[in-house]
């Protein structure tokens, strides 16, 4: 089949190489021309594993290309991914769409012929009904266009198998305006698709919220588990033990209950402030201010883990040499968007610390947004003469480590564990005072 996929950035890069992958013509669509060049050259613009390999082999083969050209897209093809950003509004909570509406804007008054434009990107209840409606009214074909939405599960560090073994498929249609965009998709997913892969077909609204709610309810696990972190620590109980015991409950499972620094990312922190905002708009507020909560609890994680370094530095971070282990948000990942280590690291030095980051792949990232923070090539150089050494995102690399590797490097043996993905009986044993969180 032939498609084009609007948007080159995590999403839609990943999305268009996983469809060549599946043997499909695939045109990637961005209004950045420096980033089409890059993506032509076979140059991924971020980290992501695997992700390099198959570009290359698609590019090579000639079944995908990238254009900065509308015209050239709507030629190209009668079935549009579109998988532009909708990042949160500033100084608002509500999700900007203007990069969704833009692409409709400018893709409709090409689409002569009859065409399925299929959403994934995460949107606000009701956008896609708003979008088909629009689209309908300014493109040449008119009814003939139809807008479905196919929200997009993957995770960052795992997006390539997240896209090409998702755990289902969502596709939300106009229940008003029976079309061809289920066929189409199942067309499209034809090659991936067996039995262990549900595909559930919905409402258009439906569909949009079954990513807002799945997004809620991770980020509600992890602030759950970070809220009983907040009762361990005022009891002295584990809760890195107790999120085992709770796991082994098949209602509640173990995954997304590791406590810790709280999650960051492009998505969960905007998509829950965004939800929320949005069930105001639908006067249903009271039906998701916990989320609102969800967030206090995740934000007040990173001042607590402030506090604790504080702590450990004998109650000031004044002239202390602090190295910062990791300042992606999560490990796989060079993005640090909304990293709580980052934002850890950036409090710290404001409270006056020495701060030292180092992370395998997010350096250069974090240096565009945090320039004045110093930086290191790897971990013994973070950590030279430490006074504390915080890890802060939990790299393989991290998680591994001996202190063996530190103790002649560092000036002080205080290892706070941010993330719980140290033993701590490793640390204290070869005389390392350890503090983790919530244990
Ligand atoms: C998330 C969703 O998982 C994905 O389905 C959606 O499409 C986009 O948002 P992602 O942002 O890539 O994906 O990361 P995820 O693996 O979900 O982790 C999010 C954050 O939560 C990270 O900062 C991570 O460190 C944190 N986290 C995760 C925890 O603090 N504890 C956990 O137990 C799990």
């Amino acid at each position: 089949m032939r498609l084009t996929v609007f948007g080159t950035g995590y999403l839609g890069l990943t999305h268009a190489v996983c469809m060549a992958e599946l043997g499909h013509e695939v045109l990637g669509v961005d209004i950045d021309a420096a980033k089409v060049e890059m993506l032509c050259a076979g140059h991924v613009p971020f980290f992501e594993p695997e992700l390099a390999q198959l570009l290359t082999r698609n590019l090579e083969s000639g079944r995908l290309g990238f254009t900065t050209s509308y015209a050239e897209a709507s030629e190209f093809a009668d079935l549009h991914f579109l998988c532009v950003g909708t990042p949160q509004k500033r100084g608002e909570k509500a999700a900007d769409i203007s990069h969704v509406d833009a692409v409709i804007d400018t893709l409709a008054p090409l689409l002569e012929h009859p065409a399925v434009i299929v959403g994934k990107s995460t949107v606000p209840v009701g956008t896609a009904a708003r979008l088909g409606a629009r689209v309908r009214a300014a493109a040449p074909a008119g009814d003939g266009v139809e807008v479905a939405w196919n929200p997009e599960f993957l995770r960052e560090g795992k997006a390539v198998a997240d896209t090409l073994r998702p755990d289902r498929l969502v596709v939300g249609v106009d229940r008003d305006r029976p079309g061809t965009a289920e066929s189409a998709l199942r067309d499209v997913y034809a090659s991936m698709l067996d039995a262990r892969i549900p595909f559930l077909v919905t409402d258009l609204a439906t569909s949009e919220l079954v990513k807002g709610s799945a997004n809620a309810f991770l980020a509600t696990k992890i602030s759950f588990i970070n809220a009983i972190a907040e009762i361990c620590e005022a009891t002295g109980a584990d809760v890195t033990v107790l999120a085992d015991a709770l796991g082994h409950d098949a209602r509640i499972g173990r995954s997304f209950l590791n406590a810790g620094l709280g999650f960051g990312g492009g998505c969960l922190p905007k998509d829950i402030r965004s939800f929320a905002a949005r069930a105001g708009e639908l006067g249903v507020d009271q039906a998701l201010s916990f989320l609102r909560e969800v967030d206090s609890i995740n934000m007040r994680r990173r001042t607590k883990v402030l506090e604790l370094v504080t702590q450990v530095c004998g109650g000031s971070l004044l002239g202390m040499n602090v190295a910062v282990l990791g300042a992606a948000f999560k490990p796989e990942s060079d993005d640090v968007r909304d990293s709580p280590a980052l934002n850890v690291a950036g409090m710290m030095q404001l409270h006056g610390a020495n701060v030292t980051v180092y992370d395998p792949k997010a350096i250069e990232n974090s240096r565009t947004i945090f320039p004045t923070l110093n930086y290191a090539t790897s971990t013994s150089e973070a950590c030279k003469r430490a006074d504390v050494v915080l890890v802060a995102t939990e790299w393989s690399e991290f998680a591994e480590l001996q202190p063996s590797q530190l103790d002649s490097v560092v000036h002080g043996r205080v290892i706070v564990d941010g993330r719980n993905c140290l033993d701590p009986s490793l640390w204290r044993s070869a005389g390392w005072i350890y503090r983790g969180v919530g244990r």
